[in-house]
């Protein structure tokens, strides 16, 4: 998908995955993945602001607040989880499992 060396703490990249975007994160030297697209209107949810320090993103459209490692929505309008996928790194590579 990427080289982790393109990926440092605090940083966030858009891969595609078939049909999909999926945002990937480095916060704090854990990766997570988690899908562009807000499951309340569709907000392409991982190119909102996110914060670092509690590895939360923020819904660019209507300001939901999203757990990265669970995909669950912490304040309204949203109230149902985005999809999450497993991250690994392999020989220097950050690799998305994503079950179609
Ligand atoms: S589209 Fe994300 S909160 Fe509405």
């Amino acid at each position: 998908m990427c080289a982790l060396d393109e990926l440092p703490p605090g940083s966030m990249r858009l891969v595609p995955a078939g049909l999909e975007t999926i945002g990937v994160f480095n916060c704090n030297g854990t990766l997570y993945a988690i899908e562009d697209r807000c499951s309340h209107d569709d907000g392409p949810l991982a190119e909102g602001e996110w914060e670092p320090e509690s590895c939360v993103v923020v819904c660019p459209r209507h300001g939901s607040r999203f757990d990265l490692e669970t995909g669950i929505p912490m304040s309204l309008p949203a109230f149902e989880a985005v999809r999450v996928f497993p991250v690994s790194v392999r020989d220097g590579m950050v690799v998305v499992e994503v079950d179609e």
